[in-house]
């Protein structure tokens, strides 16, 4: 497996990675692939990772900066991410978010946070934290992973772009 920045004309095949990926989530409005889209456009896809296999996009993950209200920066939100349905559990998801984190880690992000399932979160070290929050979900679906000795303290609001719709 091969971990690579997307180039210009990757967009199509993320797109078709997403759809595929989120097409049977129960959580999904399938529009995630759009997000990504929308994301490209206002130049907020701070980190965008292909995995390869034999040439063939298997996995996909994005990160774009979120605001916080105590005014912190240089944090990022996780997602969306998206393993083919053939190539899940093979360690493709884990590989992505694992290079993200130290991409993001060497360019001195302060830190990142996640919506999403705590059991597999959890074993990048993300972690529920009670000075950050998001008000769109229950508590324990939102996580956060600090990168720096640094503290953030607010509510947390994704690229407007999350808001993307067909
Ligand atoms: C989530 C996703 C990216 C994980 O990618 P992956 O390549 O299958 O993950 P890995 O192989 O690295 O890790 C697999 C492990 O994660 C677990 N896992 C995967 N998705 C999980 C979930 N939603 N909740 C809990 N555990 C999950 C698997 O059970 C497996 O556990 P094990 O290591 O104990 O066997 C992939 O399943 C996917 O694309 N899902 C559909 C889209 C999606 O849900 N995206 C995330 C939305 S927040």
């Amino acid at each position: 497996m091969h971990i690579r920045p997307e180039r210009a004309d990757d967009a199509d095949a993320i797109a078709a990675v997403t759809h595929a990926a989120f097409q049977d989530h129960p959580h999904s409005d399938q529009t995630e692939h759009l997000i990504i889209a929308a994301l490209r456009a206002a130049d907020a896809l701070a980190l965008s990772l292909l995995a390869e296999v034999d040439g063939q996009v298997v996995g996909h993950i994005a990160f774009s900066p979120v605001s916080i209200s105590d005014g912190s920066h240089g944090w990022y939100g996780l997602g969306p991410i998206s393993v083919l349905p053939e190539k899940q559990k093979l360690g493709i998801g884990t590989t992505l978010i694992e290079t993200g984190l130290s991409l993001l880690r060497a360019d001195q992000a302060q830190g990142c946070v996640v919506a999403g399932d705590p059991a597999y979160y959890q074993r990048f070290g993300f972690r529920h934290n009670c000075a950050l929050t998001y008000p769109d979900l229950p508590a324990e679906y939102f996580l956060a992973l600090p990168l720096q000795t640094g503290s953030a303290q607010g509510v947390v609001s994704y690229h407007p772009a999350f808001s993307a719709q067909a």
